[in-house]
């Protein structure tokens, strides 16, 4: 095959518009983009103030979009490509993925910065932010952390590699300790993380078992709303809260009648009540209760149950952590113009 003058011109450019990914986390530095785009983190950070006043379920989604972006191929962006013809299984189409959300918002919020700062920031970063702003409002602040940005978008997503990468709720304790382990990640960080479902939702599907588990795995009351939150309404497999204190009042009177003084008007509070509910065996996923199952991951439950200050502390550097995670040694990066799409590729 003949590649033409233009051609092989167009590659070059491709090549040197393309960045060598920093491999080593320490590259990355808080205030990056202070002088390439002044003021980028307050223009995240007001976008997902008014998002969340509308629905601070969309901050859940962010958190949940951190994870799981920086668990596959780093933090990179990849889970925000959409299916192209060149790569029609993105991460996105995962099983593991399923619910992921929040995407639109992300496109809303790099089309603001692009156009204060055309091609400097990556999605990646924008993600990272975002998340971090959202774990800070549905705490009232009490996390909170720096990020470091300077991440570059990938070019590759794949469901495979997220299905493998990412843990499953129907995981043994083991395998989940051995999951995280992967990523340097022990057994007090799997604890300390999985408090994160202290807010947000999962779909029936995600934990069908659980609808059967005996009584000294779930709270057979609370077995009892899930059976009924998922029984239908007309929709094969909705979506239920992680917390049944963001349940709705008449589904608590009607099946755990003591627990109703605890149901708030304000939903999604990202705080240490997923230890209290998983020792009280009112959690949703097995991935949770397998917590229970495990000595020192016990340990830590009960601690973190214990000590609201030190899990939101403990859970900002967890968070911060995960952050970090580079992509492959060597693999190539750029910054997208649009965070669904790989828009380092010839435009032919
Ligand atoms: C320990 C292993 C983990 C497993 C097996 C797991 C599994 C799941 C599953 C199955 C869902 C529900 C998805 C659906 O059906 O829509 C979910 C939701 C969620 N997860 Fe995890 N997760 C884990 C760890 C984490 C971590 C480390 C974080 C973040 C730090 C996290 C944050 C969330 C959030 C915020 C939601 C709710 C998302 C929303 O409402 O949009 N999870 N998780
Ligand atoms: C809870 O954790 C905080 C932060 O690490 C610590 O300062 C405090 O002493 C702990 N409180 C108790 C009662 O252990």
């Amino acid at each position: 095959m003949r590649l033409s003058v233009a051609l092989l011109c167009a590659l070059v450019a491709i090549q040197a518009a393309l960045l060598v990914a920093p491999s080593e986390a320490g590259e990355l530095q808080v205030g990056y983009y202070d002088k390439k785009c002044r003021g980028v983190e307050n223009v995240v950070k007001w976008h997902i103030i008014k998002a969340l006043k509308v629905n601070r379920r969309t901050g859940a989604a962010l958190v949940r979009l951190l994870f799981h972006d920086c668990f596959v191929r780093g933090c990179d962006g990849s889970v925000l490509l959409d299916a192209s013809a060149e790569n029609p299984h993105p991460e996105k189409e995962a099983a593991v993925n399923i619910g992921l959300a929040a995407f639109d918002l992300l496109e809303e919020i790099k089309a603001a910065v692009e156009h204060r700062c055309p091609g400097v920031v990556s999605c990646s970063d924008i993600l990272i932010y975002a998340a971090r702003d959202a774990a800070s409002i549905l705490s009232n602040g009490n996390i909170h952390f720096d990020v470091s940005a300077g991440r570059l978008d990938g070019l590759v997503s794949s469901a495979h590699e997220a299905q493998q990468e990412l843990p499953d709720s129907t995981m043994t304790v083991q395998q989940l300790i051995d999951n995280f382990a992967r990523k340097d990640f022990d057994v007090e960080e799997l604890v300390i993380l999985s408090g994160a479902h202290s807010i947000g939702v999962g779909h029936c599907s995600s934990f069908t078992g659980r609808l059967a588990a005996p009584a000294q795995q779930i709270d057979p009351a609370y077995r009892g709303l899930l059976n009924y939150k998922c029984a239908g309404h007309g929709n094969g497999n909705p979506a239920v809260v992680n917390n049944v204190r963001d349940e709705d009042y008449e589904a608590v009177a009607k099946f755990m009648p003591g627990f109703t003084s605890r149901v708030r008007k304000i939903s999604d509070f990202l705080d240490n009540s997923y230890y209290h509910n998983n020792l009280a065996r009112i959690v949703t996923f097995n991935s949770d209760w397998q917590l229970l199952t495990q000595k020192e991951a016990l340990g830590h439950v009960r601690e973190y149950a214990e000590n609201a200050t030190l899990w939101d502390g403990d859970f900002s550097e967890s968070l911060l952590k995960l952050s970090k995670l580079p992509m492959p040694a060597g693999s190539k990066g750029g910054i997208r113009k649009k965070c669904s799409i790989v828009s380092h590729t010839l435009p032919y």
